[in-house]
């Protein structure tokens, strides 16, 4: 039997490589020096999309394989996947839920101890000699203080009982209040939840509804003493506010994942001491990475085996 051709967007790790290979006829995009034509060359065979959380899929990638009918994603985000174009052709679209949702809570919890606690700086006065001149700035706490989670989907609650752990006083916001979260305080308004927060956690899936909601006045209700963690999407937060925020100290400080133009984050952020800079890796690790390679291919090798797709979104 012919194996269906599908279209990979950018690179996955060493070990996807062969089984995919194996089971399908690989164009590699990322591979392409001339992608528009690398799409006019093949484009009209492809009838699978494999891509990753935050490259997705634009329409105009879409429009160029007119026999596309499935697009798998590496992540549980689908927010670079032009679902309006997937569903006027009918193109199904799935994701990697559950399998990532407990490595992307630790890294936000990791963040938030290593950014308060002074981590990073830390380690510089033990490399750098400064210890031996004198002790490392007192830090602030984490334990016992307000955290406040934006979104409680699957990452967040992961994430809120996380913070239980360090007996912290947790409230969230959501469209609505959480049957399964009796012990947190809900508060519908972001600017509320922000005010009675030292923490605040973004933990959203990223839509056009999203778009910004963490903006100027969530910041300045965060306050001075308060720290802002984003593991979800950069679109979540008006970026520019939010450097505005920490260079003028409105904001206490920043630990984030995700970025405006990633991996090209804006060279605002590297001349501030007050926030902390990860490379989108809340799902990075090798237990998890593994778990999504196979679950994009299992959702490409169920659609063409005309079976029910295991983790769809459209
Ligand atoms: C990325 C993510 O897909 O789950 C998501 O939505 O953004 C991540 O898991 C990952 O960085 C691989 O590119």
């Amino acid at each position: 039997m012919q194996r269906p051709h599908i279209l990979q967007v950018g690179p996955y790790p060493a070990w996807d490589e062969e089984p995919l290979n194996e089971a399908f006829t690989v164009h590699r995009y990322f591979a392409a020096d001339d992608k528009q034509a690398f799409l006019a060359g093949i484009g009209s065979q492809v009838r699978g999309i494999a891509t990753r959380g935050e490259l997705g899929a634009n329409r105009a990638m879409i429009e160029a394989c007119p026999s596309l009918e499935v697009v798998s994603v590496y992540g549980v985000g689908f927010d670079a996947v032009d679902l309006a174009a997937c569903r006027e052709r009918g193109v199904r679209v799935t994701n990697t839920p559950d399998v990532l949702t407990n490595d992307v809570a630790d890294l936000g919890i990791a963040m938030m101890l290593c950014q308060s606690r002074g981590m990073i700086g830390a380690e510089r006065w033990v490399r750098d000699g400064s210890w031996a001149k004198g002790l490392y700035p007192l830090k602030r706490r984490v334990w016992g203080r307000r955290a406040g989670v934006l979104g409680l989907g699957r990452i967040g609650y992961e994430v809120a009982k996380r913070l239980a752990g360090f007996d912290m006083d947790i409230a969230y916001s959501d469209v609505a209040q959480k049957d399964f979260a009796p012990d947190w305080t809900f508060v519908a308004d972001p600017v509320e939840l922000a005010r009675r927060s030292d923490f605040l956690f973004v933990t959203l899936a990223a839509s056009a509804a999203t778009r910004h909601i963490v903006n100027k006045d969530v910041l300045a209700a965060l306050g001075e003493d308060g720290m802002l963690i984003n593991i979800s999407r950069a679109s979540n937060i008006d970026e520019d506010a939010l450097l505005d925020a920490l260079e003028t100290k409105v904001l206490g400080s920043a630990a984030l994942d995700v970025f405006e133009g990633e991996p090209k984050l804006n060279p605002r952020f590297l001349a501030l001491d007050n926030v902390l800079l990860q490379p989108h890796h809340a799902s990075g690790t090798i237990e998890t990475r593994k778990a999504m390679g196979k679950l994009v291919r299992d959702n490409l090798a169920a659609h063409f085996a005309g079976q029910p797709l295991l983790t769809p979104v459209l």
